[in-house]
């Protein structure tokens, strides 16, 4: 099974918290276990890359209060795991607009981002402040700049072309999209990048993540036949 590129949506921390008669911030950190077993699952499985969802542009709208936990989850979860993580194999990056976060956040966010492991078994894509459609923007954006200063021809522009300012472009096509916690929408992930990805939805709340859930998960990707457009004779021909 040639699986490169997982991306997830970690939904269901306050459902698991709520569940537990927890605060939210409860499941967030029993969130970041999840995501801890989540790598070492991929790594066990030989998958190179994983994109997770840990905050969308959408994010800010929730409560002040628990905003402001997630910030310092993220900067402690950064800082405590990040050793062992690079020790690892496991070289972290960031995507999307890390301009609004502290300035302490994003030092951080620089720092780690900087970190090369000695043998890279995975790279981890951690989407902070990311959004699809801004991801789109930011693209065309950068494409009108570069036409404009003339290192791109209008005749130039192709999907490949465009492609190439998108995050991620230097990483393998994401193969499949795990959404955890039971809601069936793409919640501006990664719109460009999820074309011809395979999608998932599990009732599975993200705390409760873990080697044998995703195990389940590439069961059923084996079932399935990905076409990119051709018919299923063509591809058993
Ligand atoms: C969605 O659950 C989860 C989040 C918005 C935050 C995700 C953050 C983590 C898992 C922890 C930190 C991660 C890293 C990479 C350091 P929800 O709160 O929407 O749950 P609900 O739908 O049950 O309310």
């Amino acid at each position: 099974m040639n699986i490169q590129h997982i991306a997830i949506i970690m939904d269901g921390n306050g459902r698991w918290a709520a569940q537990r008669k927890r605060p939210r911030t409860w499941g967030h950190k029993a969130g970041v276990k999840a995501v801890k077993s989540a790598l070492q699952a991929c790594v066990k499985a030989n998958i190179g890359h994983l994109t997770l969802f840990a905050f969308s542009s959408e994010n800010w709208r929730r409560p002040e209060a628990e905003v402001s936990r997630l910030m310092t989850l993220f900067l402690s979860s950064l800082e405590k795991e990040t050793p062992e993580l690079t020790q690892q194999g496991v070289a972290i990056r960031f995507i999307g607009d890390v301009s609004a976060f502290s300035d302490k956040l994003q030092a951080k966010m620089a720092e780690v981002s900087a970190l090369e492991p000695e043998r890279q078994q995975l790279t981890l894509n951690v989407a902070v402040n990311y959004g699809g459609r801004w991801d789109i923007v930011q693209a065309a954006k950068q494409l009108i700049i570069d036409h404009q200063q003339g290192s791109v021809n209008l005749d130039d522009i192709s999907e490949d072309l465009f492609h190439s300012y998108t995050c991620l472009a230097q990483q393998p096509a994401i193969d499949l999209l795990i959404r955890t916690g039971g809601e069936q929408r793409i919640s501006n992930f990664l719109l460009w990048q999820c074309a011809y990805t395979e999608l998932f939805f599990i009732d599975t709340l993200w705390p409760d993540f873990d080697e044998k859930v995703l195990q389940s998960v590439l069961d059923a990707y084996q079932q399935r036949e990905r076409r990119f457009g051709q018919t299923s004779e063509q591809l058993n021909a």
